[in-house]
C-alpha cells in the first residue's frame, strides 16, 4: 500500500504536520509539496491526504489547482482532506467545506481540521499586520490537534490494513 500525502504551506507548519503523519504510518509514504511538485502521479497511490493552510478563510491555491487537475485519479482511489488553521473545531469545520470541490468532499473517506501555529517573528510584514489587527495576536501560538492526527492515522491504517 503506498500513501502520498499532497500539501502546500506557506510558512512550514501544514509541512511540519505532514511530516508527523508520515513519521507515525507505516509502509510507503511520500511527502509532496504542491509548490515544488504540482502534479504528483496520483494514479500510484492507494490512498492520498490532501491538504493545506488557510489564510483569510481560503485554502493555499495549489490544493485547488491539484484538486482540480486530478479528478479523475483521485476519484478513483481513497482520499482524505485536511486543513491547518487557527479556527475552532466548527469554523475549521465550515473553512474545510468551503476550500475543497463539492465532488470531493463526497468522495473522501475522512475530513480533519489539524489545527495550526504562527511564529510571529517570521511573518511577512503584511501578514504580521493582519494578525495583530484582525486576530490581535502579536506573539507565537501552536495550537496543533494530536487527536486529529492520531483521527488520520487510525483512519488510514485502517484502509491500508496495517496495524
Ligand atoms: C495573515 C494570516 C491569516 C490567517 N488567516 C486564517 C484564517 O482565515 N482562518 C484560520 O483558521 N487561520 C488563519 N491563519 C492561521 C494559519 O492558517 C495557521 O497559522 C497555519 O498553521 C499556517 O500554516 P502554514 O505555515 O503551513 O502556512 C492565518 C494566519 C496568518 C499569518
Amino acid at each position: 500500500m503506498r500513501v502520498l500525502i499532497a500539501y502546500a504551506t506557506k510558512y512550514g507548519t501544514t509541512e511540519t504536520i505532514a511530516g508527523r503523519v508520515r513519521d507515525r504510518l507505516p509502509g510507503q509514504v511520500d511527502l509532496v509539496n504542491l509548490k515544488m511538485s504540482p502534479d504528483p502521479p496520483v494514479e500510484q497511490y492507494d490512498v492520498v491526504l490532501v491538504g493545506g493552510s488557510i489564510y483569510a478563510g481560503r485554502i493555499r491555491p495549489e490544493v485547488m489547482k491539484f484538486c482540480e487537475r486530478h479528478q479523475e485519479a483521485l476519484t478513483a482511489t481513497r482520499v482524505g482532506v485536511f486543513i491547518s488553521c487557527l479556527y475552532d473545531a466548527e469554523q475549521g469545520g465550515d473553512q474545510i467545506g468551503a476550500n475543497f470541490p463539492g465532488w470531493l468532499l463526497t468522495h473522501a473517506f475522512g475530513r480533519y481540521n489539524v489545527g495550526g501555529a504562527v511564529q510571529f517573528s517570521r511573518l511577512r510584514l503584511v501578514d504580521r499586520i493582519i494578525m495583530q489587527k484582525v486576530a490581535k495576536v502579536s506573539s507565537d501560538l501552536s495550537d496543533i490537534s494530536e487527536s486529529e492526527i492520531d483521527r488520520i492515522i487510525a483512519d488510514v491504517t485502517s484502509i491500508t490494513g496495517a496495524a
